[in-house]
């Protein structure tokens, strides 16, 4: 049985201008779970969710997905990246499509082959992301929060094994941004593994079952997010806050013994946001 979908093993990488991004990381993607990767600006998120789907490929050391190095041939990738979906932080790197139709049907033909059946996969997408009425109007006449659902949905209507989503829900509102979350979960509990990044401490410790901290191009922590985000200093030192609950549990004191309970309904009630 296969713990993790996949492993890094001593990954560094610098880009071509010598900046180093990643910096020497050892990890585990723990598979079926809901993972969020926090960490302030700069501190090598976006690269790293790069280097999962191989569109960077180390400078140094290994990534094996369910334990197989990766390959980086054209037809090694084209595998990869049918297991592997990612979301791009920004929408105009992801489009490429004349059409919002075509944009969501393109890797779906490529997988299915049979038009009505993609037809069919596009449909239901085009629904469950509230894109009907602007199906037929090219990707770069949008605005930015559609097209961001535009490249959502042509992600996750593959179906990857593995969703890498770097920062799902920037530029959503709040009604699109549930909706997202929603079918993150959905997936979720159809046995997919989905990794997030955010700056968004709240939202990662009421979603996520593990946690992932970087700062500077290496791994802070990872873990548990009751464990992970209980450490403050730990969390100032990679330009993050304290969820505001711990915060609020501090303010009642050492008098109050039933934290566990008011932090499962926080939780609760943060889901649902
Ligand atoms: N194309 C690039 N060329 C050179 N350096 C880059 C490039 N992209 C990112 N970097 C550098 O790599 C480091 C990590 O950047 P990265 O975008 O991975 O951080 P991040 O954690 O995603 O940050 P943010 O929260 O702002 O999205 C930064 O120092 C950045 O300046
Ligand atoms: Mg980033």
């Amino acid at each position: 049985m296969i713990e993790n979908i996949i492993n890094l093993n001593n990954i560094s990488y610098t880009y071509p201008n010598g900046d180093t991004a990643i910096n020497g990381i050892n990890l585990e993607i723990p598979i079926g779970k809901k993972i969020a990767l926090l960490g302030g600006n700069g501190a090598g998120k976006s690269t790293l969710m790069l280097l999962l789907n191989g569109i960077l490929k180390p400078t140094k050391g290994d990534l094996l997905y369910k334990n197989v190095a990766y390959n980086y041939n054209k037809k090694g990738l084209r595998e990869l990246r049918s297991k592997i979906g990612l979301l791009f932080p920004e929408p105009d790197y992801q489009l490429i499509a004349p059409t919002v139709y075509e944009e969501i049907s393109f890797g779906l033909l490529n997988k299915f082959k049979d038009d009505e059946v993609v037809r069919q996969k596009v449909e239901n997408i085009l629904k469950d992301f509230s894109l009907q009425d602007i199906v037929n109007k090219p990707p770069h006449q949008l605005s930015t929060g559609q097209k961001k659902r535009v490249c959502l949905a042509s992600v996750l209507a593959m179906e990857p094994e593995l969703i890498v989503c770097d920062e799902p829900t920037s530029n959503l509102d709040p009604m699109y941004s549930k909706l997202i979350f929603n079918y993150l979960n959905e997936l979720h509990n159809k046995g997919k593994t989905i990794l997030i990044s955010t700056h968004d401490v709240n939202k990662a410790y009421s979603w996520a079952d593990y946690v992932i901290i970087m700062n500077n191009g290496k791994i802070l922590e990872k873990g548990l997010p009751d464990i992970v985000f209980e450490n403050k200093e730990l969390l100032k030192s990679a330009n993050l806050n304290q969820p505001f609950i711990f915060g609020f549990l501090n303010e009642l004191g050492d008098g109050f013994k039933d934290a566990s309970k008011i932090i499962d309904e926080w939780k609760k009630y943060y889901k649902k946001r």
